[in-house]
């Protein structure tokens, strides 16, 4: 039976007792992580969030109603032990931080008892995700999840802080509210009181952020929920968490300049790294051309290098096509690889298939000096040294070249330079590599939709040489936006916004909205910088993103207490879930059945 906590206080955590409390009496309370009873001595490992702590049961010091209690333990059990800190009688135990002490158990009450667990509760847990997820509860009780956790805890609280210190006020906005263009889907709510009415949850507070500006609030910040109804993967969640911030006042330098101390600050008093400022900057042009990524992870070399102009001459089919169509031709050197084993070169042919290529070329050049080449025999010698000299290339390497669409070209490349260095194993977790990237372009173009869109989002400020462009030629266009690249991974973006309203207008017009579409989505800011609004800037951060870095962690499920899976649902509570016919008929929805569905849709056909 679960006894209470009456007239019971913790005097320490298990990992707070220590050498130095020998001889004194402690209150510890926790989980049964183990129990091994020796005959007439039971030794218990006692679990909570600092740690395991041995604790010590004999009839002798316990007394026998006590020790029979203790021989009921079970994995799990809740329990609250008094008893007197003792040096170990065994060897000590260095991987413990209490290894070299125990407790000589008193006292003894059951708090909670507890079912078998369906996993064991242990740290680098080898049990399937699906059971992870749906017992998640036990699982964020493993030591390794708990210490992604208090990171997190951590970092939140330490750049609170910061923040402050630095003049931020922490302002929130609203959640049910209208859609924010960040460019995915939207999650919808209905509204009862105004049926066929719905609030859109917010991609990111950004209009919000902005308006406060305009109000003179002057350095906002805030640790917020996102939902973006996007295809997840293991760097994106439907809902997640953003450091947001908002200045006025300032021009791009500004913001970096307060990131890269705020970034220093985390790592530096949470995982003890430091961050070497200024943080390298590149432009997005550059990192496209030397990575072939607006996010390059810069832990390896391999780079990127355009010979266009050495096979300009070429009358390889396919290296000439994609000259004559405007493209480029461009390769990788994979050093020391000429030994890699075909079937290995043929998986990476594949992987590049799928990034769009429609081949890729490879020459290996022999110890010896010789080529094994895919496309040698379509190339002139002179060709081929060109080659070979411009990718600095000697023998042992393996070259890797892709002809089509610079964007094609980039993207291809880019990956598989990644894919090569994971299978190398040249990406070493413990190396943080932070970078700037900055002067994005301010749009690309969507051939589906036709039109161009924001890269970043519409109310981003070109870069004041290139506003001329903007009618005549807006894929030039280059904007005051910039991105923080940590490892490969895009952990932050922000941007300078527009604070004229004829910019804004001329970006809306850029964009194919009419003026009266831009009122109707986004009159109210429009509306409000007409009343005096200073310049202004800001950023965001994917906490979870950072957080998983830090954490060393492949996946942000782990640095997330109650995370979704692939098809945005929580196995834990089985959300999203069907509602009553009430909850509906309040809402003024009627919801199809899958057949009402398919015979609409044959109707319509
Ligand atoms: P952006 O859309 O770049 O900018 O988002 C900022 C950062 O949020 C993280 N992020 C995500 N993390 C997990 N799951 C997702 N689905 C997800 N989507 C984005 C990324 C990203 O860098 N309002 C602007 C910021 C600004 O301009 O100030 C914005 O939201 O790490
Ligand atoms: P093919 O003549 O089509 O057999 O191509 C000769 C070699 O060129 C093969 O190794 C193809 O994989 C490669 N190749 C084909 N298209 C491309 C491309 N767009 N870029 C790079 N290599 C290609």
């Amino acid at each position: 039976m679960a006894e209470s906590m009456k007239g019971l206080k913790r005097s320490h955590r298990c990992t707070e007792v220590t050498s130095k409390n020998i001889g004194e009496t402690v209150t510890v309370m926790g989980w049964v992580a183990k129990s091994r009873n020796k005959g007439g001595i039971i030794f218990v490992d006692l679990r909570d969030r600092s740690g395991i702590l041995q604790l010590i049961f004999e009839e002798s010091n316990t007394g026998s109603e006590n020790f029979a209690k203790a021989e009921s333990l079970r994995s799990e059990f809740v329990i609250a032990v008094t008893g007197e800190v003792a040096k170990r009688s065994g060897a000590a135990n260095e991987n413990l931080a209490t290894g070299d002490i125990e407790i000589i158990a008193k006292d003894i009450r059951i708090l909670s008892e507890a079912l078998t667990p369906p996993f064991p509760i242990e740290a680098n847990s080898k049990t399937k995700d699906e059971l992870r997820l749906k017992y998640r509860y036990l699982d964020l009780r493993r030591p390794d999840l708990q210490a992604n956790i208090m990171m997190r805890s951590r970092v939140a609280v330490l750049t609170r802080a910061f923040l402050e210190e630095e003049g931020f006020l922490e302002i929130e906005t609203p959640v049910l509210t209208k859609s924010t263009p960040e460019g995915a889907r939207d999650y919808l709510v209905p509204s009862r009181v105004h049926p066929g009415n719905f609030y859109a949850l917010p991609q990111s507070p950004q209009l919000f952020k902005q308006l406060l500006m305009c109000s003179g609030y002057d350095r906002y910040f805030q640790i917020v929920k996102c939902f973006r109804d996007e295809d997840l993967r293991a760097d994106r969640q439907p809902e997640f968490t953003q450091i947001d911030m908002e200045l006025s006042f300032v021009d791009v330098d500004d913001v970096i300049e307060v990131n890269e101390r705020l970034l220093a600050k985390m790592f530096k008093e949470t995982i003890g790294v430091d961050v070497q400022l200024p943080i390298q900057r590149m432009t997005w042009q550059e990192a496209m051309d030397r990575f072939g990524s607006d996010k390059p992870d810069t832990r390896f070399g391999m780079e990127l290098k355009d010979v266009s102009e050495v096979v300009a001459k070429s009358e390889f089919v396919v290296f000439k096509n994609a000259l004559e169509q405007g493209g480029s031709v461009r390769g990788i050197n994979a050093n020391g690889q000429a030994g890699m084993p075909r079937k290995k070169i043929d998986a990476l042919v594949a992987f590049a298939k799928d990034y769009g290529a429609k081949g890729l070329a490879y020459l290996a050049i022999t110890p010896e000096g010789e080529y094994k080449s895919s496309f040698a025999k379509f190339m002139t010698e002179e060709e081929l040294a060109g080659l070979v000299e411009a990718m600095d290339a000697k023998p042992g390497d393996l070259l890797f070249f892709a002809a089509d669409k610079n964007e094609v070209v980039w993207d291809v490349l880019g990956n598989l330079r990644l894919e090569i260095a994971i299978n190398l194993d040249l990406l070493d977790k413990n190396v943080y590599n932070f970078l700037w990237v900055t002067e994005f372009p301010l749009l690309e173009y969507n051939e589906e939709e036709g039109r161009y869109t924001a890269k970043h989002h519409p109310f981003t400020m070109p870069m004041e040489e290139d506003l001329q462009y903007l009618e005549s030629d807006p894929g030039r266009v280059r904007a005051k936006a910039y991105d923080i690249v940590l490892n490969g991974t895009e952990i932050g973006g922000g941007s300078v916004r527009i604070h004229q309203n004829d910019v804004q207008e001329r970006m809306f017009e850029a964009l194919g909205f009419t003026k009266e579409e831009a009122y109707d989505r986004f009159g109210f800011l429009l509306n409000a910088f007409k009343y005096g609004v200073p310049p202004h800037a800001g950023l965001a951060y994917g906490l979870d993103r950072l957080i998983m870095l830090m954490a060393k962690v492949d996946s942000i499920r782990d640095v997330i207490a109650f995370p979704k899976v692939k098809d945005a649902s929580c196995l834990m509570t089985d959300a999203p879930n069907l509602v009553d016919d009430k909850q509906l008929d309040e809402l003024c929805i009627a919801v199809a059945t899958k057949e009402e569905e398919a015979e609409a849709k044959n109707k319509e056909e």
